[in-house]
């Protein structure tokens, strides 16, 4: 049987690229897992939000509110384990642990960290070296992430494209550890990607969709209401072009809006086996048969079409999300049902590990 972990960090309301690398797949795999022995736990850490400066008051509410949105997306608090890294504190026990396993060098090769340095370098010309503001905490970050995954012996990671280093170190450091301490003790976890598994910014295609970039109308949050929705993708840089196609390379504005649309309609026939699934080049092909029968323009045929697939996939669950934060008595149980649930694994595997290294 499988054991499947994941972890979003509670900084701001999910995007459309968290929500279709990640957060969906997630709800895909619940409910495939619904015959199966799966084991699945989906991690709000806190830990990892805080290796950046955190406003205490904010921090505290946008971790309900990500335990809030995990519940309306549609993940089942019976059949997974929906948790707070936070409050198990095995998590940065083990983190130290293997903190002591971790060489130096390893990290300083991490992308999300060299590109954290190269900002942090640039923003200060005055000074030459300027990792001084970037803590030890984000260095290790990588190393705690590996203890999440870890903790529960997990054996598939679904997570966008730009968490695979990541993955590759945590299978790394069980590797190393199962060298040293014990063998086949940790499971070499797999990451599981989606075919959006890079959601571009809808205002600059070569990069991905962030939480953190400047520009707010780069990205769709899920709360986004129907008239911010259509705004946004209005604004969706795309390109001249009489007809669409498919090209990441040449066509990356078309080609993502396109990839968009494709992974919102799968979701939608989901389960329904009649409709056969259509990939971005397929709906490409059939939005420019109803541009010719209508006479409209590419662009805006394919941003309606797309508004109104979002506009439709986020109705659902901010119905929901709302029902929830209606419901703080609720959350709070959920949140402790978790906590108990994932503290009684992390504790097990913590008193092998404390075993093993010598440390009992
Ligand atoms: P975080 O909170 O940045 O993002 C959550 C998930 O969303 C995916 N994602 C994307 N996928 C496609 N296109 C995009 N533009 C896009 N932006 C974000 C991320 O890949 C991720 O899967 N380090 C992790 C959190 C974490 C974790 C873990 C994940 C902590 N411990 C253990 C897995 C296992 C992070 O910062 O995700």
């Amino acid at each position: 049987p499988r054991v499947i972990f994941s972890g979003i960090q509670p900084t701001g309301i999910p995007h459309l690229g968290n929500y279709l690398g990640a957060l969906r797949n997630w709800v895909d795999l619940q409910n495939a897992s619904l015959h199966t022995t799966d084991e699945l736990y989906f991690s709000i850490v806190g830990y990892h939000a805080i290796t950046m400066p955190q406003q205490p008051s904010r921090l505290l509410s946008e971790r309900s509110e990500m335990m809030a949105t995990l519940l309306a997306i549609g993940l089942d608090p019976q059949r997974c384990t929906i948790f707070h890294q936070d409050q198990v504190s095995e998590h940065t026990e083990l983190a130290w642990i293997l903190n002591c396993i971790t060489s130096f060098g390893k990290l300083q090769r991490m992308t999300t960290w060299k590109s954290k340095l190269a900002t942090a370098k640039n923003v200060s010309e005055t000074s030459d070296i300027d990792d001084k503001d970037l803590s030890l905490g984000l260095f290790a970050y990588p190393v705690l992430q590996a203890a999440d995954i870890l903790l529960y012996k997990a054996t598939h990671v679904p997570v966008g494209e730009d968490q695979i280093q990541h993955l590759e170190l945590s299978r790394d450091l069980a590797d190393v550890y199962n060298r040293k301490f014990s063998k086949k003790f940790f499971p070499l976890p797999q990451h599981i990607i989606t075919p959006t598994k890079r959601v571009l910014s809808l205002r600059d295609p070569a990069s991905k969709m962030s939480k953190s970039a400047p520009d707010a109308n780069s990205r769709i949050l899920i709360t986004d209401t129907p008239v911010e929705v259509e705004r946004k993708i209005k604004k969706a840089v795309t390109d001249a072009e009489r007809s669409l196609a498919y090209d990441g390379v040449a066509r990356p504005g078309v080609s993502n809006l396109l990839s968009i649309l494709a992974a919102l309609k799968a979701a939608s026939v989901a389960g329904k086996q009649a409709e056969k699934q259509m990939g971005p080049q397929e709906w490409a092909e059939r939005l420019n048969r109803e541009i010719e029968a209508s006479g409209a323009s590419s662009g805006q045929h394919l941003k309606a079409t797309l508004t109104e697939a979002v506009v439709e996939t986020l109705r659902p669950i901010q119905t929901e999300l709302e029902r929830l934060r209606g419901d703080p008595g609720y959350l709070k149980q959920m949140e402790l049902l978790g906590k108990e649930k994932a503290q009684t694994v992390a504790r097990r595997t913590m008193a092998q590990v404390r075993k093993s290294i010598g440390l009992n």
